[in-house]
């Protein structure tokens, strides 16, 4: 097992920032036996308004790191680069590719870019915005998404990244539970071919409830789409922002104080508001993106992540600026109309760096494996993946086809609560195999454990993959509900009480590498994105033919799961599919369209089961594993003799 062992090529480690395996070990170890001195070091990277002089305060959930220090991210973003190289190419940034090859470019200078920011945040600071507001964004990939992520963080207000492909109801729910005064959005923008209407959604969600919002800011995306404004209520991007003062110094925060909240899914209830900081997010942003992807001024760095999920946070707009790097941005979907689009892009716009995800290279290997063949992509130096486990083959794949075999691949296992990348190789020093993410990054102390008794589990064996000590780009919490970030991470159980428990499924070979399975919990994941089964099941039973809904996930070879809902309906629609007056294929497709409004269009069931009776336990509970494995195998061996109404037949949806 695991003979594959891919050493880092000697010409990528000779320029790799990190060359020498004896200086990455000494990082890992000092970090661990002592982090003061170690993160006092490579604070020093960043520009303090004020040093501070507390490393750590509190332990666990509680804990808190450079707390009396004041930093601001979008200083260190934009001005320190600003002021040395004004010049320099902060965002590359493309539009989808129209039927007549017609392209939108636009580089915005790191000068620019802080321009850009300044007069954003002039624009929020005059419509009533000041520090501690909260901020809705629900842009498209544009640079004015990453611009209006820094102009909140310039003034000290706190964003929520709405993805452009979440629902009205979604962001509602956001609305509402950030308390955001302000939203910024757009008329819309183009994907695959068709556009994509935003501020439609905004006006929507602002229909559902009454919320705290007093402003929406309309940027235009295309004068001939119709948008409709509210008086009094929405301004256009240009009347409001373009008139402004071109600087604003960016306000004194703390190192404590909150930058973002991230909404992200759980195993029960509505999306958690993870909240990060202004400090210790900022540091493991900068120096994770400088040692994984051995990131440098020159480079022409692409994540194809959007800004609404946490690696467009930390691996676009904070990460590579920090860096003073130049980041690529591309509008839509890089794979429109087909795949030779994507190499294309990463030809013709020299990217040396590419980080993508394992479903994006699944896709990619799907549609023509041998098309990048025909391409040298002789910029790309270095690959990277993140988002769900890649498996073996996908990733040699990637080395061969895209790589070239020179480029390191970079697996990076983190998430949203994270801040930032935990496990992954360094680029320059570490011997790579395909489908490891290889080893704890600094200061991270993982460890695999037996849930039953909170004992570390034998090498080769799978248990909880857990942290053993807080790191300072870890959330500081969920927004609003302090005790749901130490029940849902710290205090898990009594076994596992003062670890942070991840929820991932891992084991460590016989060197000690890491491996994921995946999620423990009823935590989903779809082409990447993370979906929670009590979302898709609340918003399934919204539907009125449905009563009763569970939903899991099944393997899919290219976007990893896809979901399957097994669903009951009431008496009702029952006689109404007998008596003719409804087809299944009617109410099917109906509980996929109230998904798509209730959350988004990437968590509709590939699959409704209609079935008599959801599997339960004589005390009422739905019995998911026993799903889960029919939605994988079609079977179940395990006892069923407890259960009430059980049928296989039904569940694999052969009975009707
Ligand atoms: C979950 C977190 C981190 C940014 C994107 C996802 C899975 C993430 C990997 C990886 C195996 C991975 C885990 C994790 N995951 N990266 N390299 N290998 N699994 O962030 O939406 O918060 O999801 O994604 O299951 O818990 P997220």
């Amino acid at each position: 097992m695991n003979l594959e062992k891919y050493p880092p090529n000697p010409e990528f480690q000779n320029q790799a920032h990190i060359s020498s395996e004896n200086f990455s070990h000494a990082l890992v170890e000092t970090s661990l036996r002592q982090p003061e001195s170690f993160w006092k070091e490579l604070s020093k990277a960043l520009q303090w308004q004020k040093p501070y002089t507390t490393f750590q305060k509190g332990d666990g959930h509680r804990a808190q790191f450079f707390s009396d220090g004041q930093i601001n991210v979008s200083e260190n973003c934009l001005d320190r680069h600003a002021e040395r190289n004004p010049n320099r190419p902060a965002i590359i940034w493309r539009s989808e590719i129209d039927t007549e090859g017609h392209q939108e470019k636009r580089d915005l200078t790191y000068r620019e870019l802080l321009v850009l920011t300044c007069q954003i945040a002039n624009s929020l600071k005059e419509l009533g915005v000041s520090k501690g507001d909260r901020v809705l964004i629900y842009l498209p990939m544009v640079p004015e998404l990453v611009a209006t992520m820094q102009a909140c963080a310039r003034i000290g207000a706190i964003h929520t990244v709405v993805f452009a492909g979440f629902s009205a109801q979604s962001i509602v729910d956001r609305l509402e539970d950030s308390g955001s005064k302000l939203v910024v959005t757009a008329d819309g923008f183009k994907r695959k071919g068709k556009f994509v209407f935003l501020k439609r959604e905004v006006d929507e969600a602002l229909k559902l409830k009454k919320t705290e919002v007093k402003k929406v800011i309309v940027l235009q995306r295309d004068s001939k789409q119709k948008c409709e404004m509210t008086i009094d209520r929405d301004l256009w991007w240009k009347d409001s922002v373009e008139k402004q003062k071109t600087f604003i110094p960016a306000e004194k925060t703390s190192a404590e104080d909150p930058l973002f909240i991230l909404y992200t899914s759980g195993t029960t209830g509505k999306p958690k508001g993870l909240f990060h900081t202004h400090g210790g997010y900022l540091l493991w942003a900068h120096w994770t993106t400088r040692w994984l992807f051995d990131i440098k001024a020159e480079d022409r760095y692409w994540c194809s992540a959007d800004c609404g999920w946490i690696t467009g946070h930390t691996y676009i707009a904070y990460g590579p600026l920090s860096n003073g790097s130049q980041v690529f941005m591309y509008e839509g979907a890089p794979t429109y109309p087909n795949a030779a689009a994507f190499y294309d892009i990463l030809e013709r716009e020299k990217i040396s760096i590419l980080y993508t995800s394992p479903t994006a290279i699944r896709m990619l290997m799907s549609s023509e494996q041998d098309l990048p063949a025909k391409y040298k992509f002789s910029d790309l130096r270095l690959l990277g993946t993140v988002g769900e486990p890649i498996n073996p083959e996908a990733w040699r794949w990637y080395r061969e086809l895209i790589g070239k075999e020179r480029c390191p691949i970079v697996d990076t296992y983190w998430q949203t609560e994270t801040g930032g990348a935990m496990i992954a190789p360094f680029p320059g020093t570490t011997t790579l195999k395909a489908g490891s993410c290889t080893h704890a990054l600094p200061g991270v102390d993982a460890k695999i454990l037996n849930p039953s008794d909170g004992k570390e589990v034998a090498r080769g064996e799978k248990g909880a993959l857990v942290f053993a000590r807080p790191w300072p780009s870890m959330s500081r919490g969920v927004w609003g509900d302090p005790s749901r970030f130490e029940n849902t991470y710290w205090n898990v159980s009594a076994e596992l009480r003062g670890y942070y428990v991840t929820g991932d499924l891992a084991h460590q070979d016989e060197d000690g590498y890491f491996w994921i399975s995946g999620r423990i919990d009823d935590v989903m994941n779809v082409a990447g994105h993370r979906i929670g089964s009590a979302e898709v099941e609340s918003a399934l039973v919204e539907n009125p033919h449905i009563y009763e809904a569970a939903v899991v996930g099944a393997p899919d070879p290219i976007k990893g799961q896809t979901l399957i809902a097994f669903v009951e309906i009431t008496k009702e629609s029952h006689a109404a599919i007998a008596a003719g007056q409804l087809t299944i294929e009617t109410l099917q497709n109906q509980a996929r369209k109230t998904v798509g409004e209730m959350i988004g269009a990437f968590a509709k069931p590939s699959e409704i089961r209609v079935v008599k009776a959801l599997p339960k336990t004589r005390s009422g509970k739905i019995m998911r594993r026993l799903l889960r494995e029919v939605a994988v195998s079609g079977n179940f061996k395990g006892d069923t003799t407890t259960l009430e109404d059980f049928s296989l037949e039904q569940l694999r949806g052969e009975e009707d």
